[in-house]
């Protein structure tokens, strides 16, 4: 097994949802917007994006390395009333399906080679909604991952999507859901 599988099953082990059942705040402010159709969760954990996401209409699939996560992900589903497809998968291996997705979700996992994977698996006018720590957040937050490598550098995110046409981006420190975090999020169409 390997060593991030372990540590989220560990995190994701006990009964209480560890990153709660309340989508994020910047998923829930544009929800409206999104084009529906078929969605991708990459790395759902508990599936609280993904499971909101079918509750507005997407078909989703929702990915991760944590069976532990995943099995979380589908009984929020079933809470929920909804259904969620859950793929038990290594984001350093996925490939994900050319053309395959109307909207591709990523919160709060960066793995920089997945991002031309995330722009081929979105159709021409697909959209991907993506938000993650910047470098700032260790010193003005709590949480979030230790090494440097996971966290995003001053105009990285919206640097790595420049073909496509931004439709919202924003970065620096905000408060949400009661707490101070510094993130870099943006909503951007595939042209
Ligand atoms: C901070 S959590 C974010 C969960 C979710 N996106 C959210 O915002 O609630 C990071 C997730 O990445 C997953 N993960 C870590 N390494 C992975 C890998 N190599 N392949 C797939 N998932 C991975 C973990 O299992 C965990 O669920």
């Amino acid at each position: 097994m390997k060593s991030d599988q372990r540590r989220w099953d560990k995190r994701f082990g006990e009964k209480e949802f560890a990153l709660g059942k309340e989508p994020n705040p910047f998923l829930k402010k544009h929800i409206h917007l999104l084009p529906r159709g078929k969605a991708l969760d990459i790395a759902t954990g508990e599936g609280r994006n993904a499971v909101f996401l079918a509750q507005h209409g997407f078909e989703v699939d929702a990915v991760d390395i944590s069976e532990k996560g995943l099995r979380k992900a589908r009984q929020l589903a079933q809470e929920k009333g909804v259904k969620i497809n859950t793929l038990a998968v290594d984001l350093d291996q996925f490939q994900i399906e050319k053309g395959r997705y109307d909207l591709i979700a990523n919160f709060y996992f960066l793995k920089r080679r997945l991002i031309p994977r995330i722009k081929k698996g979105l159709k021409k006018g697909g959209w991907v909604i993506f938000e993650t720590y910047i470098l700032d957040h260790r010193e003005v937050g709590t949480g979030g991952p230790k090494q440097a490598k996971y966290f995003l550098k001053p105009n990285e995110l919206i640097r790595s999507f420049k073909n496509f046409r931004i439709l919202f981006y924003r970065e620096g420190i905000f408060k949400e859901g009661g707490r101070k975090k510094a993130v870099a999020s943006l909503i951007a169409e595939k042209i």
